[in-house]
């Protein structure tokens, strides 16, 4: 196994682990009644599945081997709304790093087919770190306001809380697959 295949792999781990942390985000939300927040967070975890899926798929193709990882228990409890999103936050900025450390990997062996995989992800990680930032500062302004908070939450419900975050967004549109 080369070196870049062997980096994947391990990369993997990364978005393994953070669909699992934001499976456990979506069940602490939900357990708070935080219906809009959880369903985000559900359906960001389902994505993280989707980007592992999109790394496996590169590798069988390119006829390389896939090393599936173990994944952790994530953390259960968090001592707010406000902390949990930093924590998005920060696995996005890890997420992010380890996609660079990729693609520094690719660039070096001169591998262009890995270049233009990881591509998408370079994209997907702006966007990514966006939202979570977005999210974040909200969450800051609305400090102990349980009225502001519940209404970020109905945002999230109707599809609306990031809107502006996306629409910025489109210019690195990763929906497309
Ligand atoms: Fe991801
Ligand atoms: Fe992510």
């Amino acid at each position: 196994m080369n070196n870049l295949t062997q980096a994947i792999n391990a990369h993997l781990e990364s978005e393994f682990q953070a669909s699992h942390s934001y499976l456990a985000m979506s069940i602490w939300l939900r357990e708070k009644d935080l219906a809009g927040f959880s369903s985000y967070m559900l359906e960001k975890s389902n994505e993280e599945r989707t980007h592992a899926a999109r790394m496996i798929a590169y590798l069988v193709d390119c006829d390389e081997e896939v090393v599936l990882p173990t994944i952790q228990a994530p953390e259960r409890h968090w001592e707010s709304v406000q902390h949990l999103f930093d924590r998005v936050y920060d696995m996005e900025k890890e997420v992010t790093a380890s996609i660079n450390r990729l693609y520094s990997l690719a660039e070096a062996s001169s591998d262009r087919s890995a270049s233009a995989m990881l591509d998408w992800f370079v994209a997907e990680q702006i966007k990514e770190e966006a939202e979570a930032r977005f999210v974040r500062k909200r969450l800051r302004l609305a400090g102990d306001n349980a009225a502001a908070l519940l209404l970020l939450d109905q945002q999230f419900l109707e599809g609306t809380a990031l809107a502006h975050v996306k629409a910025t967004m489109l210019g690195f549109s990763t929906d497309q697959p």
